[in-house]
């Protein structure tokens, strides 16, 4: 049995503004998809990666990827779709075209090259708890501010209308993991909402969520921080030259 990993960089990165793909900004001369990928290859847990890029970066990414030394498992890319779910599920296409019925997977990784710090201890451990016997597993971190419910008007300033018990709340990360058989049901079930921005899941574990299946969490970290705007890339700069990540 062997995992593999899809990893998404087919989003342009608007909010980043830098007028090409994010997965292509970079961190200490590396890309932010050669960070990630590096990352899943040193675990050692992953024997091949489909990347998800943007159509008219496929050429890019690869170059990218090919100037990374760290990346050392097998790896390809794909055309992405019109949201990250789609992405997805191309990337999953790709590896079920591809998989050798003598060989099959037992676990799938899902994870995003905007969160390139994520370490290789935390991939290990998201396997290993797929592994264990949970079909579904998400990096979870409590949540530090307190957190309000808001409404929102129009014309107006929001108003509160409630506080959260932030105790029972984790922001979660990638990479997420998955029995493979689980995730390929999970993306079919939620094929529909896939084709716009507005509908599709903004993560994987919502899907099988949707199927009534368990979704378990683990310790996540601060490291796998999410590069959306310039002020996150700074903060994975300082975290890289301070050797914390
Ligand atoms: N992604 C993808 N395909 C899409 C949209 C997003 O593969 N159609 C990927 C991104 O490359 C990223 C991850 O999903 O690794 C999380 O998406 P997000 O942080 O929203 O990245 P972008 O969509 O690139 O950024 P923005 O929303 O600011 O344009
Ligand atoms: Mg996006």
């Amino acid at each position: 049995p062997s995992a593999v990993a899809v990893l998404t960089a087919a989003g342009s990165g608007a909010r980043l503004g830098l007028g090409y793909p994010k997965a292509l900004a970079e961190l200490a001369a590396c890309t932010l998809v050669g960070h990630a990928a590096s990352r899943l290859s040193a675990s050692g847990e992953i024997t091949q990666i489909v990347v998800t890029a943007p159509a008219e970066h496929h050429g890019a990414v690869s170059e990218a990827l090919s100037a990374t030394p760290g990346v050392t498992v097998p790896w390809r890319v794909v055309e992405g779709g019109p949201s990250r779910q789609a992405s997805v599920a191309a990337g999953l296409a790709e590896l079920a075209r591809t998989m050798d019925a003598g060989a099959p997977y037992d676990v799938v990784l899902v994870h995003d090259a905007a969160r390139p710090l994520a370490s290789a201890a935390l991939v290990s451990r998201v396997v290993a708890a797929v592994r264990e016997g949970a079909g579904a597993v998400v990096p979870g971190l409590p949540v530090t501010d307190t957190i309000k419910s808001v409404a929102v008007s129009a014309d107006g300033p929001e108003r509160v209308t409630g506080t959260v018990d932030r105790s029972v709340l984790r922001a979660v990360q990638t990479p997420q993991g998955f029995a493979w058989d689980l995730l390929l049901r999970a993306h079919a079930a939620g094929a529909d909402r896939a084709q716009d921005e507005s509908t599709a899941a903004t993560d994987d574990s919502s899907l099988v969520e949707a199927l009534g299946e368990a979704v378990h969490v683990v310790p996540g970290e601060a490291a796998a921080l999410k590069i959306t705007t310039t002020y996150d890339l700074a903060v994975a700069g300082l975290l890289l030259a301070e050797a914390v990540a």
